[in-house]
């Protein structure tokens, strides 16, 4: 946050101050969390169904916020009064990036690898120059602006993720934040219920592109049809990353080690290196190249830059995240989220990490699929038994179709149940899994994570084996 008078709030955000001192200064952080309001501080007091931010307010003044940004006013206490809190929080934000001139915001969308991408990007820049990117996903309307106000004068790079639920929403969002470098990872079917077909999610994912200026740069996946087209969508530069050969960042000769970590030729205009990842999956090679696009542009030297993308690391939990139990079971902890693009993804990594090894996987229901729904598990199960995954777990009788897709292959040597829940899947797991084995995680939110939190617990406890698991690449 940069220093603002409460006069330059209120016209940033077009309130009207109750109470409160026109020249009194915001110097510390907006936060709607009342705990973590802070000396010069500003609390942002949301109308919730539940609790009513403004049941706060006393007590944020307490704690040393200079005011209450709030919807009415509450006896005592410094109020900017504004219609709607939550937009004018996205005012604000818009009023200090606009003072930032030495800021690079990066903004970046796709289905599929939006949080996953927007940690290894910022890993890059932070090599480049204080950096701020949010913890998590924090993608919408509120987390946006949220994060844009943790921007101060000595940040140099904003990375943010920028989901979209429908036509509109990410226009808004760049609005709030307008980008210099947009980055669009490719177009699934995630949300695909909402948005009725592939086309309209690649319509509302190009608004990303079309908010940059003349001298900003569309960074484009030169692999996904859908997000090559949007080239012409915008007024900007447009550098392109991928495995086709029309790719300006590119991966050659890529391969896979035992883990499942890919290693590959980064090939850019200024030359050729050889990168190693320390990630796990195929699609990785996608998001790594990806956030090479955005460093070079910034000014990171080729040799430096295939360095620094061997030591990328995960920092938001649960996405891919890779870790063995004393017993010699390994567990693929996807479980953050799941659509088919990402679910494909996975089960490829389980494939190529249990290779010589018996593989498991433990699927949940994939939500916000529409009348895709039916469809989209069925598919996700057929892949599953064409990588020959040995054993499968459908979690939940909505995910049954997974079940079906798998069993309808004819020739899949491999075995399907349907289980009731997370309960009932860590039963059979227990009963089943054998040292050697590879089990993958993953569904739509749904608590799947409990099923990768008793297999490490049972690994700590000793119930599948001596010692304690050792951790995850989270952090
Ligand atoms: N390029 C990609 N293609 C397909 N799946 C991916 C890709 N990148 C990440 N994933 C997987 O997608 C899921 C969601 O990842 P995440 O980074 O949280 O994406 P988002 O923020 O877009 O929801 C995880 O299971 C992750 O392993
Ligand atoms: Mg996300």
């Amino acid at each position: 946050m940069i220093p603002l008078t409460l006069a330059e709030v209120a016209a940033a955000v077009d309130g009207r101050l109750v109470g409160a001192d026109p020249q009194a200064r915001v110097t510390g952080p907006v936060e709607f969390d009342s705990r973590k309001v802070a000396a010069g501080g500003l609390f942002v007091a949301f109308p919730g169904e539940k609790v009513d931010g403004h049941d706060y307010a006393a007590g944020a003044v307490e704690a040393g916020a200079v005011a209450v940004l709030g919807t009415r006013e509450v006896p005592g206490v410094p109020m900017v009064l504004v219609a709607d809190a939550r937009d004018a929080m996205g005012r604000l934000a818009r009023a200090v990036v606009d003072r930032l001139p030495d800021l690079t915001v990066i903004g970046l969308t796709g289905s599929s690898g939006k949080t996953t991408t927007k940690d290894l990007i910022a890993q890059l820049t932070v090599r480049l120059g204080a950096t701020v990117a949010p913890p998590g996903s924090f993608n919408n309307e509120l987390g946006h602006p949220y994060t844009a106000l943790k921007a101060g004068p000595e940040t140099r790079y904003l990375v943010m993720e920028k989901g979209a639920r429908g036509i509109g929403h990410v226009r808004y969002l760049c609005e709030l934040v307008p980008p210099r470098i947009s980055v669009v990872l490719n177009v699934g079917t995630s949300h695909i219920g909402e948005f009725g077909s592939r086309e309209n999610i690649a319509l509302a994912k190009g608004e990303l592109v079309e908010a940059l200026p003349a001298d900003g740069l569309a960074v484009l996946n030169a692999d996904d049809a859908l997000v090559d087209a949007m080239a012409s969508r915008t007024v900007a530069r447009v550098v392109r990353y991928g495995e086709a050969p029309a790719a300006d960042v590119r991966a050659e000769d890529v391969t896979l080690d035992d883990r499942g970590r890919a290693s590959y030729t980064l090939v850019t205009p200024e030359g050729r290196a050889p990168v190693r990842l320390g990630l796990t999956g195929r699609h990785q090679v996608s998001n790594t190249l990806a956030a090479a696009a955005v460093a070079r542009e910034l000014g990171m030297p080729l040799t430096e830059l295939a360095q620094a993308l061997g030591e990328l690391g995960l920092v938001s939990t649960r996405r891919m995240d890779v870790f063995d139990r004393p017993d010699g079971v390994t567990v693929i902890d996807d479980s953050y989220n799941a659509n088919p693009a990402s679910m494909s993804a996975a089960l490829k990594a389980l494939a190529s990490l249990g290779r010589g090894r018996r593989t498991v996987a433990v699927l949940g229901y994939m939500a916000e699929l529409g009348p895709y729904e039916r469809d989209g598990h069925a598919e996700v199960g057929r892949l599953a038994a064409e990588l020959g995954i040995d054993r499968l777990l459908v979690v939940g009788e909505p995910a049954a179709p997974i079940h079906e897709g798998a069993t309808a292959v004819g020739n899949w040597g491999g075995e399907s149940v349907v289980v009731t829940d997370q309960a009932a899947a860590v039963e059979v797991l227990r009963d089943e899994l054998r040292p050697g084995d590879v089990v993958l995680v993953k569904g739509s939110r749904y608590r799947t994570w409990d099923v990768v939190d008793a297999l490490r617990a049972d690994a700590a406890a000793g119930n599948a084996g001596p010692g304690t698991a050792t951790g995850g690449g989270a952090a």
